[in-house]
């Protein structure tokens, strides 16, 4: 009895021993590719990108997968960057929210009123994204490398001169502020100039 419990006991510790092995030997292999937060992150993302494909078409999925691993993982961040994602609001509609802050944000400064500017601001920053994401809402042409190859310098220009702003409105700084507003405004510009075509054209009246 005694020496049964015995071997029953160091064969245990032996499977022990070589799960712990195995398992330290796969967790060091996934340490090398990636440090385990970074890897929960890029877990975390991959989910919000299939669930924004779950509501496209067959044919817009076919083009996003067809995509660069570079844009994809763009793409991948911008989800991971913005917590507040809607299931039924469209482009169009965020970007009245989007709207709404820019001109919370020109009227503060005008007035100098940093705390107003600096809230909107991160607003800004920080919007909603679309059911489905931003790929549905553009011309289904544009849904490719080159095309989207221009996002990050839109988002850049968009989202850190917001973030900038924010900060040097705070500070009371409007004059910093107000350049950081223009650098912003040149980001909605240039995303509209490339993606965004005339909103509200009517198959009853004669084109331009
Ligand atoms: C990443 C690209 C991108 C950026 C950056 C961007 N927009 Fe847009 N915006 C679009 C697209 C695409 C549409 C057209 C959506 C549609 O009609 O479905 C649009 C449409 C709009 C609309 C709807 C009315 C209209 O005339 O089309 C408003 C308002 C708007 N944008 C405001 C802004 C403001 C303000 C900013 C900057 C703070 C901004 N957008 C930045 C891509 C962008």
């Amino acid at each position: 009895m005694k020496i049964r419990s015995l071997i029953r006991g160091t064969s245990m510790l032996g499977v022990a021993v070589a799960l712990a092995g195995l398992s330290s030997g796969l967790l060091s292999l996934a340490r090398a590719q990636a440090p385990a937060p970074e890897m929960a992150e890029m877990r975390r993302g991959m989910e919000l990108m299939q669930k924004q494909m779950a509501v496209m078409t067959p044919e817009l999925v076919e083009k996003a997968n067809a995509l660069s691993p570079q844009i994809k993982q763009f793409l991948m961040k911008v989800a991971l960057k913005h917590p507040r994602q809607s299931d039924h609001l469209t482009l169009r509609q965020v970007m009245q929210e989007i709207l709404a802050d820019y001109q919370a944000v020109a009227g503060a400064l005008a007035v100098e009123n940093g705390d107003l500017a600096a809230d909107a601001a991160r607003r800004i920053a920080d919007h909603r994204l679309p059911r489905g994401g931003m790929l549905p809402y553009l011309p289904i042409e544009k849904v490719s490398d080159q095309a989207l190859s221009v996002l990050p310098a839109m988002e850049e220009a968009v989202e850190a001169g917001a973030r900038r702003l924010a900060e040097a409105a705070e500070k009371g700084d409007m004059v910093t502020a107000a350049q950081h507003f223009g650098t912003m405004t040149s980001g909605c510009v240039a995303c509209h100039a490339h993606f965004r075509g005339q909103p509200g054209t009517s198959p009853r009246v004669r084109a331009r």
